[in-house]
């Protein structure tokens, strides 16, 4: 039998979070074996923010080695750059045709850069429909997502239908998958941990980076020995991630006044640092050895480039610029 297919992707935009890893990462790792999977690194998408050539090539070999260090397995997983496959952004130029400007002027990663009056390349403005490429070419079944990136989703399956609709069936409608527990993982604020909120935890930091992060967390004024509430607090929600195993024993302490929050973050901190440790010596060991990442993206690229071709083929019988 076939396995189902997944894709999915990660921008090299900058150091891995806690919320990447979470929220998108660690599902590639858990569904590797059920699926024929596709795991890309975003760097044409990384370039509307990485405009320096020395950070877009060693963000994008940590970010290779992260997929590996988190255990990704490259003989089973194909790992490749978004630019290695021109098919990506000519792609996007046959679905830029078919799209409308109000329709890509919803997109809320348009509307927030909008609403901060930034002036919005059009690289940004176009950000969905490189998406929607990405996906549509790989006819992925599911595609592991959090929840910041579901209306991306719902362009790339608008954007199938509307091709389907206008030259015939091409593409298969995807679907996103977003664990709810996972959906929106918390930065230290308390908002959703992102780069651009420098409010985050880091993946691969130092354990003195991920102490400073943790101790860094915002919590109310409560004293030790006063009820805390774990529903509101946000070391707390991310104890149910990384610290499953004493999860009620630290609820119970929580609700009887006998934990304070500096000891919650001390548990939380060591229990990070337990989990990244062992996978933080395979990622410097990885990043120390380019020519196994440069390896490990050809083969992705070889793999990944047949699919999308063979798709694009397709695609241009349908549109008729080819016979
Ligand atoms: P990016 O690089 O911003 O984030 C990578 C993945 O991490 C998830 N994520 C989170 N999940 C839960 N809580 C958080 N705080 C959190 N922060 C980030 C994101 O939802 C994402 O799944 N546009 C994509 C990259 C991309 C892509 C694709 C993804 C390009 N092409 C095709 C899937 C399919 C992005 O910017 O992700």
């Amino acid at each position: 039998m076939t396995k189902p297919t997944l894709l999915s992707g990660v921008k090299p935009s900058g150091q891995l979070h806690v919320g990447n890893y979470l929220g998108a990462i660690k599902q590639f790792v858990d569904l590797q074996h059920k699926y024929n999977m596709y795991v890309m690194v975003a760097d044409y998408h990384a370039l509307n923010t990485v405009q320096s050539k020395e950070k877009m090539q060693q963000q994008t070999k940590e970010l290779v080695a992260a997929y590996v260090a988190v255990g990704l397995d490259p003989k089973k997983v194909t790992i490749f750059k978004q630019s290695d496959i021109p098919q990506h952004t000519e792609l996007t130029w046959i679905f830029n045709t078919i799209t409308t400007m109000p329709y890509l002027m919803r997109a809320h990663a348009f509307k927030d850069a909008e609403a901060k009056n930034k002036d919005i390349s059009v690289g940004t403005f176009d950000y969905p429909m490189l998406m929607a490429s990405d996906i549509l070419l790989y006819s992925p079944d599911v595609v592991p997502v959090g929840k910041d990136q579901k209306q991306h989703i719902e362009f790339a399956r608008d954007t199938a239908q509307k091709f389907n609709n206008t030259y015939g069936e091409t593409f298969t409608l995807p679907k996103e998958l977003i664990p709810a527990e996972v959906a929106i993982i918390p930065g230290i604020d308390g908002q959703k941990m992102s780069k651009s909120y420098n409010n985050v935890i880091p993946l691969f930091g130092t354990d003195e980076d991920i102490d400073k992060a943790v101790m860094g967390i915002k919590t109310d004024s409560k004293e030790k020995g006063v009820a805390l509430d774990p529903t509101t607090d946000i070391t707390f929600k991310l104890h149910e991630h990384f610290s499953k195993k004493q999860i009620e024993e630290l609820r119970e302490r929580y609700l009887k006044g006998s934990i304070g929050y500096k000891e919650s973050k001390e548990i939380l901190a060591t229990n990070i640092k337990e989990l990244v440790g062992p996978m933080r010596e395979t990622y410097t060991a990885l990043l120390n050895n380019p020519n196994k990442i440069k390896k490990i993206l050809d083969k992705g690229a070889k793999r990944a480039g047949k699919v999308a071709a063979a798709k694009m083929k397709e695609v241009k019988r349908a549109i008729g610029v080819t016979q």
